[in-house]
């Protein structure tokens, strides 16, 4: 077996392992096994999310544009149409702390800004993937680093 697959292996075995401790443990003392499982669930989330927040993908922005995002132009490029039938609120609200709503599909959406979802932008590649799409489709380009730290000081700012 090549290394690179035993790598991928061991996770898988460690939680075979690790369930059937639980299943054991969980007759003794369901309490704990609780409090266990929380923290496993909650490693897996801080794994799931890239390992990043809010502020530090800011401050990769911030360094992109050789500048600091401003809040206040962020709020305008999000509000604002450019060019298209869209602007970035049309599907995530103004101020976008709440529910949003799919302009095309009617989905709702968790609320961008990180005082009304906590998971929003936490994970670095989920950013990026969501920013380059929705981007073209409300500028038919990729917003700029800056436009990019001007959005997220905005959302970072806005209170819930
Ligand atoms: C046509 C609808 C639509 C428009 C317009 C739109 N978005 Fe989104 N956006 C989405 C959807 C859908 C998601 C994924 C939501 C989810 O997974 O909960 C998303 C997610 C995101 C995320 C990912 C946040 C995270 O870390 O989870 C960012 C960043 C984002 N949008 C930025 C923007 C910006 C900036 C604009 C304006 C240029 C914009 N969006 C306009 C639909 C839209």
């Amino acid at each position: 077996m090549p290394d690179s697959a035993k790598v991928q292996a061991a996770p898988r075995k460690v939680s075979a392992v690790f369930i059937k401790t639980e299943i054991a443990l969980m007759k003794k003392n369901p309490l704990a096994v609780g409090a266990a499982l929380c923290a496993l669930w909650a490693a897996g989330i801080a794994q799931a999310g890239g390992g990043t927040s809010p502020q530090a993908q800011l401050q990769r922005w911030n360094a992109q544009a050789e500048e600091a995002g401003q809040a206040a132009r962020g709020k305008a490029f999000f509000t604002q149409r450019h060019g298209g039938e869209w602007s970035c609120a049309s599907c995530h609200g103004n101020p976008p702390v709440a529910d949003g709503r799919h302009a095309v599909t009617g989905k709702t959406l968790k609320p961008l800004a990180p005082a009304g979802n906590p998971v929003a932008f936490s994970d670095q590649a989920r950013a990026d993937k969501w920013f380059r799409r929705n981007c073209k489709d409300v500028l038919s380009r990729e917003c700029t680093p800056r436009e990019k730290a001007d959005v997220l000081a905005f959302l970072i700012q806005t209170p819930r």
